[in-house]
């Protein structure tokens, strides 16, 4: 099966697609033939479609599912720098969330977008737990709990943090996940050896989207380190074997609305 289908037509001979192969494995066209992958280079194809994506005419189709091609519709994604400026300067972690649930269908776009992201290798290790109900998200807090007050006197790093945490939950806060009605856990391979960077900057897309659709989002550390080594918490969540948590996000509709954006500590950087 041919890894890249050219259509004679459409394609100028213009070599940007050979040029642009991170692998370096499209042979150009010349006058008489179409720019080709021969059977032995295919294999260090990593399929990360840039030959199709950077293809001036769209003459070019990377075979992996032909038939989910992408149009792009004139002027679509464009957006200047001031207004993703401000959208980025707006993002904030949102602990108050109202208790009506984001429907399935609007999270999967907000996954389905965070599928773009990049990873080493194009390896795309990161699969996605999403829990929908806020029951399960309230047992999952208090599994965290759990973990911290087998740990309140020992020398774990957060462990500092662990008698006030456990004791805001005793008295009815919820500190760890902020009775935020849904969770998305991202998991990746067992032993990977950038899964655990792919799976940040796949959440990290998760947490810029999902604004876009009115959805506040949070960084959940306590349950990220619980999730870490303890079993219990690691049954309730059903990570697949062979599989580890790498960390997770809590969401929901926000109950307040950001008004403002707060001052951060001043660039720092060195030109060289
Ligand atoms: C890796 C990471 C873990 C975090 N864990 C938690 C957490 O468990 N609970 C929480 O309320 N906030 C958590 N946060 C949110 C940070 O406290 C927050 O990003 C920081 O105070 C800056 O606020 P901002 O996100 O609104 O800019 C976490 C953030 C990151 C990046």
């Amino acid at each position: 099966m041919a890894i890249i289908l050219v259509d004679q037509d459409l394609c100028t001979r213009c070599g940007i697609c050979s040029n642009i192969c991170p692998s370096r494995i499209i042979d150009p066209a010349d006058e008489n033939t179409l720019p080709a992958v021969n059977d032995v280079k295919a294999g260090m194809c990593m399929q990360c479609g840039h030959c199709e994506a950077f293809c001036p005419s769209q003459a070019l189709l990377l075979n992996i599912r032909p038939d989910e091609r992408i149009a792009i519709p004139a002027g679509a994604g464009a957006i200047s720098p001031g207004d993703l400026g401000y959208y980025l300067k707006k993002r904030r972690s949102i602990r108050h969330y109202k208790a009506d649930p984001v429907p399935g269908e609007i999270i999967g776009e907000v996954l389905d977008i965070a599928r773009y992201a990049a990873s080493g290798g194009n390896g795309q290790p990161v699969e996605w737990i999403v829990v929908h109900d806020p029951k399960k998200v309230r047992r999952i807090a208090g599994l965290t709990i759990d973990w911290m007050r087998s740990l309140v006197n020992s020398s774990h790093p957060m462990s500092g943090y662990f008698p006030g945490l456990i004791g805001a939950w005793d008295a009815g806060h919820d500190v760890i996940c902020r009775g935020a009605p849904h969770l998305v856990i991202a998991h990746i391979p067992d032993s990977h050896p950038v899964a655990s960077i792919d799976a940040i900057i796949a959440l990290t897309h998760f947490d810029i989207v999902a604004p876009a659709f009115g959805i506040g989002t949070c960084w959940a550390g306590f349950v990220a380190g619980a999730a870490s080594e303890y079993a219990p918490l690691l049954g309730e969540m059903g990570i697949p074997k062979g599989r580890k948590v790498a960390y997770a996000m809590m969401f929901g509709y926000p109950q307040y609305t950001i008004h403002g954006i707060p001052r951060r500590k001043p660039l720092a950087v060195t030109w060289q």
